[in-house]
């Protein structure tokens, strides 16, 4: 488990707020969490087969961890009267790179042990950050490598995740998915709602670089120059196909561009942005 604490959470509200998304898409986020929550834990699962799962997908540094993080707090919030929520984040990574054998039995203490106990204590809500590690397509899988632990962990996961989700109903699951292509198509099939995050386009790129650049400035005010809209506008321009990851890592890297400024954020200039951009949109 990599994290695990109460909702409402205020790093979460800033994550949610920090996060730049298309028109609308942050309203349709909420209200289908919260639409699907509040049906599933009122409705009986055979008249209404919901498992609760929201699956976010889109290009590493999109901002779907960010966004998964907030959504959680928003739905919390949103849904009051049921506090406190239980927010849990499950790393992947961490079950299945357990050695041969191990990894069928970390999945099923995670869903029968863990998960079970702390469904049972209150509304929650679980991240299955980078989901394709766990629920990895089997029919992908070559018969050389490892495959029937992989077969058995990824059962285990179809089961547990089942369980939890009829023993359950006020769990909601937000997975996500750099490689929606890698998942095992069980899995695929029980989400009940999928969301592309799209690469940010000119208007969010800058909004993410004047949002990196003033937090930057709050600090080091020489960098404020770069916060003239000119300068932004063409920071926009540059990066296309730049993810909001690299976008915020640009402004870092522009205030170290020119060795002679030493690394001294006040010295940054728009040139020194420009050039970064530039470099990173020609090798994308
Ligand atoms: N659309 C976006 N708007 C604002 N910041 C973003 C966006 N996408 C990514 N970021 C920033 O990049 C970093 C990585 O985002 P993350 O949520 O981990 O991406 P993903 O999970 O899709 O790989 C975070 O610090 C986040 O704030
Ligand atoms: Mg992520």
């Amino acid at each position: 488990m990599a994290d695990a604490r109460l909702l409402p959470d205020a790093d979460f509200e800033a994550d949610w707020s920090a996060v730049v998304l298309p028109e609308g898409m942050k309203g349709r986020l909420l209200s289908t969490a919260v639409a699907g929550f509040r049906l599933r834990a009122a409705v009986p699962f055979p008249a209404m087969p919901l498992h609760g799962v929201l699956l976010l997908t889109g290009r590493p540094g999109v901002g779907k961890t960010t966004v998964a993080r907030g959504l959680a707090d928003k739905v919390a919030r949103t849904v009051s009267g049921r506090a406190p929520w239980l927010y849990v984040e499950v790393d992947p990574h961490a079950l299945v790179s357990s050695s041969l054998g191990r990894s069928q039995r970390s999945v099923e203490q995670l869903f029968g042990t863990l998960l079970a106990e702390y469904a049972a204590a209150g509304p929650m809500i679980v991240l299955f950050d980078e989901v394709e590690t766990l629920f990895t397509d089997r029919r992908a899988l070559s018969m050389e490598a490892n495959p029937i632990d992989v077969h058995r962990a990824v059962d285990a996961a179809l089961v547990g995740l089942d369980r939890l989700a009829r023993a359950h109903r006020d769990v909601l699951v937000i997975a996500t998915s750099n490689f929606p292509g890698a998942i095992d198509p069980a899995l695929a099939s029980r989400a009940d709602w999928t969301f592309e995050v799209p690469l940010p386009d000119r208007e969010a790129r800058r909004v993410i670089i004047q949002h990196a650049l003033t937090a930057v400035s709050d600090a080091f005010r020489g960098a404020r120059r770069l916060l003239a809209p000119e300068v932004l506008d063409k920071a926009a321009d540059l990066s296309e196909g730049t993810d909001g990851r690299q976008l915020r890592k640009a402004v870092a890297a522009a205030c170290a561009n020119r060795p002679e400024a030493h690394g001294d954020p006040d010295e940054v200039k728009a040139e020194d942005l420009f050039a970064v951009l530039t470099e990173r949109t020609v090798r994308a």
